[in-house]
C-alpha cells in the first residue's frame, strides 16, 4: 500500500491521496463507520498542505466513500447491501440472510378507507378498508429505510392487533396466519431526495439520496394485494438484477 506521495507522478498529489484513503479503506485498516486521521495528520503525515487534502476528502465525501460528522471528523462509510431485485422476499428474509439483526420501529399502524388512487391500483372500492402500516427498519440497529405500506383488511382481519410488528414479518404472517400466498410483483425504483423526517429518521445528511421504491404485490389468484412505497437509504443500498439477453 502507498505510504509516500510520489511528487514525480503524473497524478496530481491528491489523487495520491485518494489512492491512499480507499486502499485502507478496502484492506479494513480503516474499519467501517471509522475515523480516520484529520486533515491535519494526513498534511503532517505527507508533508502537503492542508488544502490539498482537503480537496481528496471531499472529492471522497462526495463520492460517497466517506461522511463528515461536524465537530467530529470524517468517517468511512459502511460498504452498501448488495439488494437483488430478481426475487420477492421480504426486508426480513433479505436481512435475515446477511446475518443481521432485524427489527422496526412503527410509525403509523392503523385501518383507513382505501382512497381513489389506492382502490383504483389495490383494484377495490373506494373506501374499502385499508391496512396502513408504516415502519422504520432497521439492520442491526442501523436504519436501512421507512416502508409504508398499503393491503386489503378484510383478508387479514385484527393483524395489527394480533402482532408485534417491530419484531414480527408481515409477509411472514400473512404466510402462516392468514394463508395469503404473494406470487409475484411490479416494482419500480427511483432517485430523489429525503424529506426532513426521512433524513432524521434514516440518520443521514439533509437532502440525502433516496432509492424510492414503489411496489404492487400480488397474491394467489393474481389479485393486487400489497401496495407499497419505500424510502431506502441509498448510501447503504446497492441494487442488482442480472440481465438476459432476448
Ligand atoms: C419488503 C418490501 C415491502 C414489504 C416488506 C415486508 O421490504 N419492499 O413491500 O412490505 O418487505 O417485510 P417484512 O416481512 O420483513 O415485514
Amino acid at each position: 500500500m502507498q505510504t509516500k506521495l510520489d511528487a514525480e507522478s503524473a497524478k496530481p498529489l491528491y489523487e495520491q491521496i485518494k489512492d491512499y484513503i480507499l486502499d485502507n479503506i478496502h484492506a479494513g485498516v480503516f474499519a467501517p463507520d471509522a475515523r480516520i486521521p484529520s486533515e491535519r495528520a494526513l498534511s503532517e503525515q505527507f508533508g502537503v498542505n492542508r488544502l490539498t487534502v482537503k480537496k481528496a476528502i471531499d472529492e471522497l465525501t462526495q463520492a460517497g466513500h466517506l461522511y463528515v460528522q461536524i465537530g467530529k471528523g470524517t468517517y468511512t462509510r459502511r460498504a452498501k447491501f448488495d439488494q437483488q431485485l430478481e426475487q420477492l422476499t421480504s426486508f426480513t428474509t433479505d436481512m435475515s440472510r446477511r446475518g443481521q439483526r432485524v427489527s422496526s420501529v412503527i410509525l403509523r399502524a392503523e385501518i383507513l378507507p382505501a382512497t381513489v388512487e389506492e382502490a383504483r391500483i389495490l383494484q377495490v372500492a373506494p373506501g374499502a378498508n385499508l391496512v396502513l402500516l408504516e415502519r422504520l427498519r432497521l439492520a442491526n440497529r442501523v436504519p436501512m429505510a421507512i416502508e409504508q405500506t398499503r393491503f386489503l383488511a378484510s383478508r387479514c382481519g385484527g393483524i395489527l392487533e394480533g402482532h408485534d410488528f417491530t419484531r414480527e414479518s408481515l409477509y411472514q404472517v400473512l404466510r402462516d396466519d392468514y394463508d395469503i400466498v404473494l406470487t409475484h410483483a411490479e416494482q419500480s425504483i427511483e432517485a430523489r431526495l429525503a424529506t426532513r423526517d426521512e433524513s432524521r429518521l434514516l440518520q443521514i445528511e439533509p437532502n440525502g439520496a433516496i432509492l424510492h421504491m414503489t411496489r404492487l404485490t400480488y397474491m394467489l389468484g393474481d389479485f393486487p394485494f400489497e401496495y407499497a412505497l419505500s424510502a431506502y437509504c441509498g448510501m447503504r443500498y446497492k441494487f442488482n438484477a442480472i440481465l438476459r439477453h432476448l
